[in-house]
């Protein structure tokens, strides 16, 4: 059975983004009847921040890690921060070993304030999916501020997209992996 892991890159409690992986999530583990974990950078973000080694890691790190790795369909996603993905996020990512990650299917996602950065998504979380040889689907998601209502998810669009984005997993879980050159 697949396994389902969120990451929420949020720095903040409660947290847009972290709503919208809690959605995606929801959304796969109906479709696939499979169990699904949330990770939530807030909650990390000090032993992450104080993280500097690439072996040694605090334990909180470690389960992380092990999570993720344990999962075939990622959920990563962040809100833009100055017109990037969140920093903790790509420090999380950092520490990773580069081939923990190889032949994974993942779904991308994004909160941000305006229209203009909606592109973060698909220029900067796509190009590190693939540094880990992770299989992304072509549908990414991007929600804005105003698509959310206290802290609820209240547009059809994002809800259409998401279904859309868990159905293209769901198709990729299904292929078989060909050879992969790890970077
Ligand atoms: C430090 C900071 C920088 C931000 N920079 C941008 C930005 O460059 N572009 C944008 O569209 N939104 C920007 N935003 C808005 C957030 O991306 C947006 O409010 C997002 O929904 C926050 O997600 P959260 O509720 O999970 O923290 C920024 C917010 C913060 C706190």
């Amino acid at each position: 059975m697949a396994k389902i892991v969120g990451i929420s890159g949020s720095l903040t409690q409660p947290s847009r983004t972290k709503v919208l992986v809690e959605e995606i999530v929801a959304s796969a583990s109906k479709k696939l009847h499979a169990p699904a974990e949330i990770i939530d950078i807030a909650q990390i973000a000090e032993v992450l921040g104080s993280t500097i080694s690439y072996s040694n890691f605090p334990a909180e790190l470690s389960e992380a890690y092990a999570k993720l790795q344990a999962a075939d369909l990622l959920i990563i996603a962040s809100p833009v921060y100055k017109a990037s993905y969140a920093g903790l996020l790509k420090h999380f990512f950092d520490l990773l070993d580069p081939k923990a990650l190889v032949g994974k299917v993942a779904i991308l996602a994004a909160t941000g304030g305006s229209d203009q950065h909606a592109l973060v998504v698909d220029y900067q979380l796509r190009t590190l999916a693939s540094f880990f040889s992770i299989y992304t689907t072509p549908t990414a998601i991007y929600a804005k501020d105003t698509e959310f209502t206290d802290y609820q998810l209240t547009s059809d669009a994002i809800h259409k997209r998401v279904e859309i984005a868990v159905e293209q997993a769901v198709f990729l879980l299904k292929q078989e992996e060909p050879q992969t050159l790890v970077a």
